[in-house]
């Protein structure tokens, strides 16, 4: 092991077998440093040893990135446009979700690429036959079953794929490290070992993490940090569609989403998800209000439901799901003082349909619609849709990109739309939509409830 310790000059970046005071190479002092002896462990860019050094930024090249499309326009949407070539895409879900369908199926996508698929869950055979389900039949595709790191990076550096799959980060070891896979340290371990290589070899790699019940990636976030893009795979497992979300991207907005449905043959792409997550709405029933949120560029609609209903002799429950708790009890406390909504004694739960995630202040009025119309028992005509933020007065306020929201709420038939009446800069309704503008939520209850 002594012997094939290099050393390596920071100045001319000569490479020595022994020790020096002064570089042989270039006469420095000094400068000599040791380096990790080669071998397949050595960790990519970093065992090359040499510093690299500070350079001002206009002299930096400003080369975009290289990109390829993974064959499914909704992933390439959420990683910005397309994989980047050497990134590391960290593809995070629950058991079951369809990380490894989402996987397998890019491989039969995209053209002209060398894949290597490493699957440390299933058998090749259980692969092939998945493969054969989904229609995948690469030449490029090569599989490994194995789940130890040092044969796993032989393997990447006898086949140079352009693209790496690790299924899952969870079931590959370091047989240096004491823990068992699956520990933190073997999956940070893993994690870094195998993303310097991809940075090393300009790869792309995905990797597939298990989220546990808490949420996380392998318990605490610690792989989010390193990689280079992380995508969570989110849905309902009852239900038939799936949601990618970015929750970081080096290479891209993180506020794109990517929809999908899981049919017998596959995940299908969802190009028009307003559609999909209205199907199936209750008509004219109290207690419902749709929406339209901006999720990255894309306005999408969304349907808010409110159950109000005595409470027993316990205190009120309150219940929210697809929105922020703290955002739900701040929309009731200003329902019930200045909508007027008397909400004592009773139980209000409220949900949003499709296992979306509303973040944004657009859906305050919604929200704040389907809990009077069901505390009223009034049904909300089902071709208006709401629009606006809540104020702690009950103001109605104004909101971003409205002619793009209500341009996605005409085209899906609605015919009123309720809006702030004070908007900054210019809306223009599509045709055939009315606008109904309000001030205060008072104002809202009494245009839309009948
Ligand atoms: P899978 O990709 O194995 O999940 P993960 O890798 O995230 O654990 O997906 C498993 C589920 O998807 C499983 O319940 C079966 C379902 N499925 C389909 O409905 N259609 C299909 O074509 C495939 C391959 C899977
Ligand atoms: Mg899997």
């Amino acid at each position: 092991m002594k012997s094939k310790t290099k050393f390596y000059c920071t100045d001319c970046g000569n490479e020595t077998g022994k020790w020096f005071g002064q570089c042989p190479s270039c006469g420095a002092w000094n400068t000599l440093v040791e380096a990790e002896a080669e071998n397949p462990k050595t960790r990519g860019t970093v065992a090359a040893g040499r510093r690299s050094l500070p350079t001002p930024i206009n002299e930096l090249s400003t080369e975009e990135e290289l990109r390829f499309s993974t064959g499914l326009g909704e992933l390439d949407r959420v990683l910005g446009g397309g994989a980047v070539r050497g990134s590391v895409v960290l593809v995070g879900g629950a058991p079951g979700i369809g990380k490894s369908t989402l996987l397998l199926q890019i491989c039969g996508l995209v053209s002209g690429e060398r894949i290597l698929y490493v699957t440390g869950e299933e058998s090749t055979r259980q692969l092939k036959m998945r493969a054969q389900r989904l229609g995948v039949e690469s030449g490029g595709l090569y599989v490994l079953a194995e789940t130890r790191l040092d044969d796993i990076i032989t393997s990447i550096t006898d086949v140079k794929p352009d693209i790496v799959i690790i299924d899952s980060v969870q079931t590959i070891y370091n047989g240096d490290i004491t823990s068992g896979p699956g520990s933190i340290s073997q999956v940070k371990d893993c994690t870094m070992a195998i993303m310097q290589l991809a940075k090393g070899q300009g790869f792309t790699c995905f990797v597939v993490g298990h989220v546990n019940k808490e949420g996380a990636i392998a318990g605490p976030k610690v792989l989010e940090h390193m990689v280079d893009c992380v995508l969570y795979f989110e849905g309902d497992r009852a239900m038939s569609y799936r949601i990618l979300r970015a929750a970081k991207n080096r290479f891209g907005s993180t506020n794109e989403i990517g929809v999908f449905e899981m049919a017998d043959n596959g995940l299908k792409e969802v190009p028009n998800p307003s559609e999909m997550l209205l199907s199936g709405r209750p008509m004219n029933s109290p207690g419902t209000c749709v929406t339209c949120v901006i999720e990255g560029t894309r306005p999408v609609l969304a349907e808010i439901q409110a159950l109000v209903s005595p409470s027993g002799y316990s205190g009120s429950r309150r219940n929210s799901n697809g929105i922020d708790h703290n955002r739900a009890m701040l929309l009731i406390a200003v329902l019930e003082k200045r909508g007027g909504v008397s909400m004592q004694n009773s139980d209000t739960y409220i949900n949003v349909i499709g296992g979306l995630e509303l973040d944004e202040p657009a859906a305050d009025l919604a929200t704040v619609l389907a809990i009077a119309s069901s505390a009223y028992d009034r049904v909300i005509d089902c071709h208006t849709a709401a629009i606006g933020e809540v104020g702690l007065t009950g103001e109605i306020r104004s909101v971003n990109a409205i002619n793009q929201r209500l341009s996605e709420v005409g085209r899906l038939g609605f015919t009123k739309c309720v809006i702030p009446s004070h908007m900054r800069g210019d809306v223009a309704a599509p045709a055939g939509l009315e606008l109904i503008r309000v001030r205060t939520v008072r104002e809202a209850i009494l245009a839309v409830l009948k």
